[in-house]
């Protein structure tokens, strides 16, 4: 049969990176991480010296993208052109630029395929905008995780201070907006749940009981 695939879809800060670590860890599935593709692509166009209004050399960019993912000790160790990039993908700047580098279809189509070729058995958690609409329409689970922009905020600003990089929750509130718009409002692949996905309301659950309600419909549908 075909290799199975766990859609999870969400705007920025609704936790689907701790949920899909987990997912994939406990499955012993894959994990594809969309966004650091786009991420890197807005790197490596800030780096080259490719205006964020190219699109024709951010697809360029898109397409040739050489790109590395190793496990590290609790992430993955992400490497551009063989430099450990993994701290500055992270940065809210890249993810900023990363939201426009997104919007240009040209970069996503450039990215289709490189994202399918992650799906090998036993089977895949897919992290994402897009997954449950473009990437992966025929997975056969799909799941939507939404939360308020403040609660967004609010883990990000935690996360963030975890890792001691200082910002500050208005700030973050604001951007986060400013890229949820961003991100739902362009004309490729927008931001929005696929038909068929099992929408998730995470303001008043914690990652463990995502994570378990998660695990039982896995355990419905694969
Ligand atoms: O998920 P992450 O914050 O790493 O994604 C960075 C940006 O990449 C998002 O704000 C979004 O604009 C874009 N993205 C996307 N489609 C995906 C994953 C990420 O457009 N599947």
């Amino acid at each position: 049969g075909t290799v199975p695939v766990i859609a999870v879809d969400g705007p920025s800060g609704v936790g689907k990176g701790t949920l899909c670590r987990r997912l994939a860890e406990h499955l012993d599935f894959h994990l594809l991480d969309s966004g650091s593709l786009y991420r890197l692509t807005a790197l490596a166009a800030l780096r080259g010296g490719v205006d964020l209004g190219d699109a024709a050399g951010l697809a360029a960019i898109a397409a040739v993208l050489d790109a590395s993912f190793a496990p590290g000790a609790d992430d993955l160790v992400i490497r551009l052109a063989g430099t450990d990039v993994t701290r500055e993908l992270r940065a809210e700047t890249t993810g900023n630029a990363a939201s426009i580098v997104a919007a240009v279809p040209q970069v996503r189509a450039a990215l289709l395929q490189r994202q399918r070729d992650f799906r090998r058995p036993p089977g895949l958690i897919a992290d994402g905008r897009d997954m449950g609409t473009t990437v992966f329409p025929d997975a056969p689970l799909k799941i939507y995780l939404v939360a308020s922009p403040a609660e967004r905020a609010r883990r990000r600003h935690k996360q963030l201070s975890e890792k001691g990089v200082g910002a500050t929750l208005a700030a973050l509130e604001r951007e986060i907006a400013e890229r949820d718009a961003r991100d739902a409002g362009r004309t490729a692949s927008p931001l929005r749940p696929a038909g068929d996905a099992i929408v998730i309301d995470t303001d008043a659950l914690d990652i463990e009981a995502v994570f378990h309600r998660v695990l039982g419909l896995v355990r419905e549908r694969l």
